[in-house]
């Protein structure tokens, strides 16, 4: 009997060490013939060694600079193949196709049960990603008297000029706690209404839960990825009880909050997104068909807001500040434009930022330097997928290098250099550049670049219109190092801010 134990058992590990070596044989074999793109040197199960967790962009430009000879290169984390993409029109060509469609198998993967828009594929991924694009356009309510959405950005930057001036009067300051309660109160008035702002005591334990959910264990060079066993093992187990505990804890949060909207439903009053939900949901269930918008979806994707919102847009704020403090004439360029079209106390609209070419061009210039989602998100690929002369198998990750894209010395003159100019035409218009992809691009690109758009647009030319901004230390800001955590974040920087 013990032995026919010991033969299943060796029988299954044979199997398992079978299944994670074969990606890696079927890629050297693939390397070798020329269908796959070269690489780093990497070994079976582990993968490839030396991947560097503080500047994780610096080191995929270098391996594309050595083996992406047509801006592609493929490395393993454990046993998982990865290719890198660095080429902006690939890039483009690539995740137009719907075989890139797919989320890998990752340790939050697996926490969030492939709820929310993030990490859910499918029918479902198209149901909600459809629904959650119509909603952030003020909630799915078309082009109404009034813009709510906007509106509540609005509120949000007004309460920010008014943090500022306070803490600019102590003294030189960082920006960061009063721009966070901006970029928060800004979703969570998105998300439901009066809820979860700032001044909420479900609030802190809300971005503290956001915060260790999205570092700890659930990196993109987590072990935790590759070999979900672990956690089963001290001191993964610990760390993942711990994050599956703040996560259970979030969830109630938003429970409470979906309770107190369904006993103030009104379909014919729409004030937010968990409203605009339960009307789809309504829709659903009134037609009798089978719906993707369960409760425990809303739950997840309330989660995702913050998780997939709040960083990104407090870093790219925090981008600005630094870059703009840090340049004299680019602030007064955009104080210039401010005062002749907006004066001193308009406050401004998203809708009418074509008013503002150079300011809105400055903000593609903040997004392009800060690079705040240096890889976006993984994709997986569906199934084989040619491109060039490559195929991508099957389950392989495929990761843009947007940092190396956007700093690329081939698509911009200067990349290092702050130049708002870059994004303006002959006449002084704004135009877009198709190799600045702050927001990723194709099938599966950003679905709130709008609103983000909206709330950095809204409280920079606040901003900008009311204060004078320098900071304090000498230091270029080409030196500030770039902090990497949920999103790419400047260090530390402090200074002043004078009444204009
Ligand atoms: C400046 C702020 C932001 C930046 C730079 C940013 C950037 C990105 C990037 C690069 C992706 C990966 C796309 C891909 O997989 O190819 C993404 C996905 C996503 N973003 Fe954002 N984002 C920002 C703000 C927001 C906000 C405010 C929300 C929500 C309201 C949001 C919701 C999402 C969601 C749900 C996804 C997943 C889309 C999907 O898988 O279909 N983001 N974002």
């Amino acid at each position: 009997m013990l032995q026919i134990v010991v033969i299943i058992a060796c029988g299954a590990l044979i199997a398992y060490l079978a299944r994670l070596i074969k990606p890696y044989v079927s890629a050297q074999i693939a390397r070798s013939k020329g269908s796959l793109p070269g690489g780093p040197p990497s070994y079976p199960i582990i993968g490839t060694l030396g991947i560097d967790d503080d500047e994780p962009w610096a080191l995929m430009t270098k391996w594309n600079n050595l083996y992406g000879k047509d801006g592609m290169f493929t490395f393993f984390l454990g046993p998982q193949l990865q290719v890198v993409i660095t080429d902006a029109e690939l890039v483009r060509t690539l995740l137009k196709d719907p075989r890139l469609d797919g989320r890998p198998d990752t340790n939050l993967k697996r926490i969030f049960s492939s709820h929310a828009l993030a990490f859910s594929e499918g029918t479902v991924w198209k149901d909600i990603r459809r629904f959650e694009i119509m909603a952030l356009k003020d909630f799915g309510r078309g082009s109404g008297s009034k813009n709510l959405l906007e509106e509540y950005c609005q509120q949000a930057a007004t309460d920010l000029v008014a943090d500022v001036q306070e803490e600019a009067a102590r003294g030189a300051f960082s920006t960061r706690s009063a721009i966070l309660k901006c970029v928060a109160n800004s979703i969570a008035t998105t998300l439901c209404s009066t809820a979860l702002k700032s001044d909420d005591p479900r609030f802190a334990r809300l971005t503290d839960n956001v915060n260790v959910v999205f570092t700890e264990g659930t990196t993109p060079n987590s072990p935790l990825n590759v070999f979900p066993w672990l956690t089963a093992i001290p001191p993964f187990r610990q760390q993942q009880a711990n994050v599956v505990s703040r996560i259970t804890e979030t969830l109630q949060m938003m429970q409470e909050v979906l309770d107190e909207h369904r006993a103030n439903f009104d379909p014919d009053n729409v004030r937010d997104f968990m409203d605009a939900y339960l009307k789809e949901q309504t829709r659903h269930v009134d037609e009798g068909s089978a719906s993707s918008f369960t409760d425990r979806q809303l739950l997840f994707m309330s989660i995702e807001m913050y998780f997939a919102g709040l960083d990104a847009t407090l870093a790219t704020l925090q981008w600005g500040m630094l870059l703009l403090s840090s340049n004299p004439r680019v602030l007064a360029k955009c104080q210039e434009e401010i005062d002749r079209v907006l004066g001193s106390t308009v406050i401004p609209q998203y809708t009418e930022r074509h008013l503002l070419p150079y300011c809105e061009a400055m903000m593609n210039e903040v997004s392009r330097i800060g690079t705040v989602d240096p890889f976006g998100l993984p994709h997986r690929c569906l199934e084989d997928t040619p491109i060039l002369n490559y195929v991508i198998p099957k389950d392989a990750t495929v990761i843009v290098n947007y940092h190396g894209i956007h700093m690329s010395e081939k698509l911009w003159k200067d990349p290092h250099t702050f130049r708002p100019e870059r994004f303006l035409d002959d006449q002084g218009k704004f135009q877009a550049n198709p190799n600045n992809l702050p927001f990723a691009t194709g099938r599966r690109m950003c679905s709130g670049d709008n609103f983000a758009k909206m709330i950095v647009f809204i409280s920079m030319v606040s901003l900008i219109q009311r204060f004078n901004f320098r900071r304090v230390d000498t230091k270029p800001w080409t030196e500030i190092k770039r902090i990497n955590g949920v999103g790419v974040h400047p260090d530390e920087f402090m200074l002043t801010a004078t009444v204009r």
